[in-house]
């Protein structure tokens, strides 16, 4: 079922399981996705009534690899609710033990496409979607697969999401990014080098660490959609 509402959207996302899953990730895929794990609901639902606590604000991650911001964050605002999205089940299974070792009451995971869970959260329920380090699909011909397509941004702000954060190290993924959001008339920084200045704020990510490791440069945009 799950794969044929995939089929939605054009793939943003490469492979889905890099090796074999050993055993214990398996079994975690199963036993701790059934505690954690949420699929895509039939009718929009408030995204508060996924925790057994009830939360002040919802961050939603989309494509969160292996875990470690969504789980740094999780840890270091426990009054957040978190939902992550991502179709990698190795990431989604380290996470999924991650969660459970840490006891962690305030994480949500969803096997999949992040924009068929956003889709079904109601209107101004979401205060903040991170977008970390998105495959770049450098080609082309690939660019139609980037998950930050101005319909992807507008489809943010016509769901009253609160704020969108962007961190990648392709200097002309972010360039596009701001792009769309000139497009949409949502006030952005339009001078793309102050956004290489890491902030204090920015928990680290897996692909952030690979690419500063090589020197590279990395940019990070935080923005505002709505004005509440
Ligand atoms: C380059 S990795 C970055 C992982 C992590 N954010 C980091 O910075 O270490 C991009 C991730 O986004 C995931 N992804 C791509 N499209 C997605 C989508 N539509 N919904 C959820 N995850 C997606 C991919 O599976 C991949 O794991």
């Amino acid at each position: 079922m799950q794969d044929v509402q995939e089929m939605k959207y054009l793939p943003s996302f490469g492979r889905k399981r890099a090796r074999g899953l050993s055993e214990t990730q398996k079994n975690n895929l199963v036993h701790l996705y059934e505690t954690y794990g949420i699929e895509i609901p039939e009718k929009k639902i408030d995204p508060r009534t996924l925790f057994n606590i009830p939360f002040e604000k919802i961050f939603v991650e989309v494509g969160f690899g292996h875990g470690e911001h969504l789980i740094q964050n999780a840890m270091q605002n426990p009054k957040v609710g978190f939902i992550g999205c991502e179709p990698f089940e190795n990431g989604v299974a380290a996470t999924l033990k991650e969660i459970q070792d840490n006891n962690l009451q305030n994480v949500r995971i969803h096997k999949g496409d992040a924009r068929l869970v956003l889709e079904k959260l109601q209107k101004n329920t979401i205060d903040r979607v991170y977008v970390l380090f998105p495959d770049p699909w450098h080609k082309k011909r690939h660019h139609k697969r980037r998950i930050l397509s101005a319909e992807f941004i507008d489809n943010l702000r016509k769901n009253q999401v609160k704020e969108l954060v962007v961190a990648t190290d392709c200097k002309e993924y972010m360039e596009s990014v701001l792009e769309n959001m000139a497009q949409l008339k949502i006030p952005a920084l339009d001078n793309i080098e102050t956004l290489s200045q890491k902030p204090d704020w920015f928990l680290s990510t897996r692909y952030e660490q690979k690419a500063l490791a090589k020197d590279d440069k990395c940019y990070y945009l935080k923005v505002e959609l709505t004005v509440s």
